[in-house]
């Protein structure tokens, strides 16, 4: 991925925007990090864990040959440590490969990992975006269990969605597996909350995206020049998902030059800044939007567990069996 072209393709559009997954350096992920822990309406991190520390035997296949545990957008690998320590309780060793953006921190994550499990896991980390990562898969040949958990499916634009589902489902063979946490929670003010949540952890996050472009790329731009917000816009249409505009709301007209990126961009008052591209970022889906995401990629969505506020489903979904 060009970082640059996206960011001048961004900030040049109307309206503009920074790309999501541009707030995830170093700083981000440790943000990231925060929000997980500290953000009490951040309901997604706490109904997921609570699936997956309850139900991991259910969601896990049984398999007997040796897999390739492929984790996308790995983060801290908190929550897939669950799967890679059942697995080892049947394997002696397993090989993790952890795909992420933000490449220190993946780096940072990965020797952690290494310390803990020894030679039992054999970690083989791809530095880069979800694209660069699903292309080596193809050269992965096996059983592979592929992993997408604590949100990051579902900050993808919606066609990016269809397509990495497509592009993972051809590197799928009958007994690969991909288990995603989706986020089906659809009550406003719920949602709303845990974006832009009171205790205003979450902005650190959201407005690192400007932080870095000032560090990167020499702007000036002032984080209180603009005012967070965050709108769910629900849909229950199948082929479609609700989703959440995240923006920051310009409070005076301002200028600025980008050098490292060659431009200069200009916000009116009350222009509003996205933090995403397309229409929205974090979606929720229901059921059906999930079967029929699924069936666009040739895959079926075979079982899923939800906590009990319904808040989450982690979906597991597998090529159709072909019956001979
Ligand atoms: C919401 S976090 C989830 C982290 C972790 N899986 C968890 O459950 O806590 C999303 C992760 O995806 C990574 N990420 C975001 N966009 C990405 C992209 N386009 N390609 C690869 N990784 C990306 C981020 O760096 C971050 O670690």
């Amino acid at each position: 991925m060009d970082t640059e072209a996206a960011l001048r393709e961004g900030l040049t559009s109307t309206p503009k925007y920074i790309p999501v997954w541009y707030r995830y350096d170093k700083a981000g992920s440790i943000f990231n990090d925060r929000c997980l822990s500290d953000n009490t309406y951040y309901y997604f991190y706490s109904s997921e864990m609570h699936i997956l520390s309850n139900k991991i035997k259910e969601i896990l296949p049984d398999v007997s040959e040796v897999p390739h545990l492929v984790d996308m957008g790995s983060g801290n690998s908190e929550k897939t440590r669950g799967f890679i320590d059942s697995l080892l309780v049947n394997h002696d060793t397993i090989t993790y490969i952890p795909v992420d953006i933000s490449k220190d921190f993946l780096a940072e994550t990965s020797e952690q990992l290494s310390v803990i499990y020894g030679d039992r896991l054999n970690i083989k980390s791809i530095p880069g975006d979800y694209d660069v990562g699903i292309e080596q898969l193809k050269d992965v040949a096996g059983l592979k269990i592929i992993t997408w958990l604590g949100g990051g499916f579902q900050n993808q634009r919606y066609q990016d969605q269809i397509r990495r589902l497509q592009m993972l489902s051809k590197v799928m063979t009958e007994k690969c597996c991909l288990i995603i946490s989706l986020d089906i929670t659809q009550e406003k003010k719920q949602v709303e909350n845990a974006y832009l949540d009171p205790t205003g952890i979450s902005a650190d996050l959201y407005l690192n995206a400007i932080t870095r472009l000032n560090k990167e790329y020499g702007s000036d731009i002032n984080t209180d020049s603009l005012k967070l917000e965050a709108e769910y816009i629900q849909t229950k249409t199948p082929e479609d998902t609700s989703y959440v505009r995240l923006f920051g709301t310009s409070l005076e007209p301002q200028q600025h030059r980008i050098p490292g990126l060659g431009i200069a961009i200009n916000l009116a008052k009350d222009e509003r800044l996205y933090f995403h591209e397309g229409k929205g970022v974090s979606c929720k889906y229901t059921i059906d939007q999930i079967k029929t995401l699924a069936a666009s990629a040739e895959l079926c969505l075979e079982n899923y567990w939800t906590d009990p506020d319904q808040h989450v489903a982690v979906c597991y979904f597998a090529t159709p069996k072909t019956t001979s």
